[in-house]
């Protein structure tokens, strides 16, 4: 099915060729800088996850993460160690009698990567004096009110600082490599450069902080792209210094990449410098040993997700499950750039659809975006006991009734079946099915949200009217949580509700990467993207026909938002016209694409990084180009 081999050379335009002479893994010292290690926020956090193991395959002790502290994921995610090198120990200790919390240890997972992690607020005291480094050292001023560039302040200056400590004691080898992911881990870059530590850089766009903004304003933006007036923009968001701090990390790095073409071109016109590389995101794709493993672990995750909507709908459950389709979007609350708008609006053509064409067949949408919440609410727990009580009641008329039967074949006679229940066994069921009569429809969401009113995916279903009534052939089911399998509710971790689903559906207008699609991919889901989505358009440049394998790309590009909507309700509507064979048919083909996203093979842009930071330390030693240009003009600081 590739248009192209897997090997990342033949990517062109992605990927300049590269040789043999880098310095050997033994001399380099690798620290890979961002906000999510272990700590989940979105999809910087599975980047940087799922690459650990090749990473740590490649580069062995010689890798280190890095990141802010944060004391309940490191209880449950890492284990406290020691650094595998005495000048990592020597740097942090010195940060340590500072007065700075510094906690190192084992990554508790595949790989098991050596973290060190800062404890922000340890080091909150020095914030004022900080500031005035910075302004001193770029002219960018940070307001006391945004915490959140108080905050990648203090990251970036004790990152600085670690550097500073360990190149000393290092006296030059092994050389170090400081990989920075994002504006909030950016500070390091600019900070490091300005203090001229012999250590190469690379910074990371995974967005850009203006595109994000601008498009989730509903700019017309790739049309004027080359039009922004980037300051004007910003600072009228009051995200001016913000987009300061990320342009200049872009500008003082030695190697500058970003996660997909499409955001190249955007760094290109925002950030004013255009990524040196682009390197797409992978995964760690597990092989099953059987080629029919992940169908068969569809059913088992389907099923559950049965017994969860049994619940649901109790009551209501006048639809058949084996006719049941899942579908769903998830991912960071972001309304209209993860394209929930277009969602909401093409479901509710789909529902029209089906019933104008009498379809037997459902389909139940899972909405998994966190949003301020005040807990699960009652009619969903309530569901689920119901649920779990006519299991029980079941269970119990169902020993009682095997009992007697047994009994009966021992005295050698065929119990009468009429009788073999008594008055006392069908007075339970009858109050079990009582239990089960409601007042209101099934809920559209599971939890109390706090911004109910006001709230982007509830208003719209009010708009459009898809109540969980009888009549919807689509039914809503709004989690406004991520998923974990502790949950009492929906006790299912994201990795197993994937596999479960039929169709996963992202029509983004912005997305950098957009790791969701992909995932599917692999767990071998169908799902939607767009050709806005850095994925999508990976998919469209090296398969040749993505939809025949379960990618289908809507046009987000070149089409209005009326005709994205219409495309988006045919893909749903033929995916419900398939029969079951199918959808396996089709599943087996989705899984096919695995190779093509994993790190295994994309990882290895790693190597030529290695590469060129090789030559990057020779040139930083000697000229440490492009210190100069640290200062970026902040006229309008507030
Ligand atoms: N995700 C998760 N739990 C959930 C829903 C989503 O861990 O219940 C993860 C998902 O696996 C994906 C990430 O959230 O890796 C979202 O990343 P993506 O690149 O799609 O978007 P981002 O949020 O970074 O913009
Ligand atoms: C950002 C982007 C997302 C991308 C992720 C990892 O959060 O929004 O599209 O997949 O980073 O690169």
């Amino acid at each position: 099915p590739l248009s192209r081999s897997l090997s990342m050379s033949s990517l062109s335009g992605v990927l300049p060729a590269w040789e043999d002479d880098e310095l050997p893994v033994e001399e380099l010292l690798l620290f890979e800088v961002a906000w999510e290690v272990a700590n989940k926020v979105g999809g910087i956090y599975t980047v940087i996850q799922t690459k650990a193991k090749v990473t740590v395959d490649e580069w062995g002790e010689n890798y280190y993460l890095m990141g802010p502290y944060c004391p309940h994921s490191f209880s449950s995610q890492v284990e406290r160690g020691e650094p595998p090198h005495a000048a990592v120990r020597k740097a942090m200790d010195a940060l340590i009698h500072s007065g700075c919390q510094v906690h190192c240890g084992r990554w508790l997972m595949e790989g098991s990567p050596s973290v060190i992690l800062f404890d922000l607020g340890s080091a909150a005291g020095n914030l004022d004096r900080w500031k005035g480094d910075l302004w001193e050292t770029c002219k960018i001023g940070l307001p006391p009110e945004d915490q959140e560039a108080g905050d990648a302040l203090l990251l970036g200056s004790l990152t600085a600082w670690f550097f500073k400590e360990l190149t000393d004691e290092l006296g030059g080898k092994p050389n170090v490599i400081g990989h920075f992911h994002e504006w909030q881990a950016g500070l390091g870059i600019i900070l490091s450069r300005a203090r001229k530590i012999p250590m190469a850089t690379i910074f990371t766009t995974h967005a850009t902080l203006l595109g994000r903004y601008l498009c989730a304003g509903n700019a017309d933006f790739y049309n004027n792209l080359d039009k922004f007036d980037v300051d004007k923009e910003a600072g009228e968001r009051q995200i001016y210094h913000r987009c300061c701090l990320e342009r200049s990390a872009a500008h003082c790095a030695h190697v500058f990449t970003a996660v997909s073409q499409i955001t190249a071109v955007e760094a290109r016109h925002l950030l004013h410098r255009t990524p040196d590389v682009v390197t797409p995101n992978g995964l760690n794709v597990k092989k099953f040993s059987a080629t029919h493993e992940f169908q068969n672990l569809h059913s088992t995750s389907k099923a559950r997700l049965q017994e969860f909507v049994r619940g649901h709908f109790y009551g209501h459950l006048d639809f058949n499950l084996e006719k049941t389709l899942f579908f769903f979007i998830a991912g960071r609350y972001e309304f209209s750039n993860k394209g929930a708008d277009i969602f909401i609006e093409s479901l509710s053509r789909l529902n029209y659809l089906l019933q104008l064409q009498r379809k037997d067949v459902t389909v139940v949408v899972f909405f998994i975006m966190p949003a301020k919440t005040n807990n699960f609410n009652v009619e969903s727990l309530k569901g689920q006991a119901v649920r779990k009580q006519l299991w029980d009641t079941a269970h119990t008329v169902k020993e009682k009734f095997g009992k007697r039967l047994y009994d009966a074949l021992l005295k050698g006679e065929i119990p009468d079946m009429a009788s073999i229940l008594d008055q006392d066994d069908l007075s339970i069921m009858k109050r079990a099915i009582y239990a089960t009569q409601r007042h209101g429809l099934p809920p559209v969401t599971t939890h109390n949200m706090l911004e109910d009113a006001t709230d982007p995916i509830l208003s719209n279903i009010r708009r459009i009217g898809l109540f969980n009534s009888r009549s919807d052939r689509v039914k809503i089911i709004f989690h406004p949580e991520f998923l974990s399998s502790t949950s009492p509710l929906l006790p299912m971790d994201y990795e197993d509700f994937v596999r479960g689903c039929n169709l996963g559906v992202f029509p983004s207008y912005y997305e950098p990467w957009g790791y969701t699609p992909g995932e599917c991919t692999v767990m071998g889901i169908p799902s939607v993207t767009t050709n806005l989505s850095g994925f999508g358009c990976f998919m469209e440049e090296h398969v040749s026909d993505p939809a025949a394998y379960g990618v289908y790309i809507v046009d987000r590009r070149c089409c209005s938002p009326e005709e994205s909507c219409h495309q988006l309700t045919h893909f749903m509507l033929s995916f419900c016209q398939q029969s079951v064979r199918q959808r396996v048919i089709q599943r087996n083909r989705t899984e096919r694409l695995s190779d093509l996203l994993d790190w295994k093979y994309l990882g290895r842009v790693g190597l030529l990084l290695h590469m060129i930071h090789t030559d990057v330390i020779e040139e930083g030693r000697h000229v440490n180009r492009q210190t100069d240009n640290v200062c970026v003009h902040n006229s309008h600081d507030t």
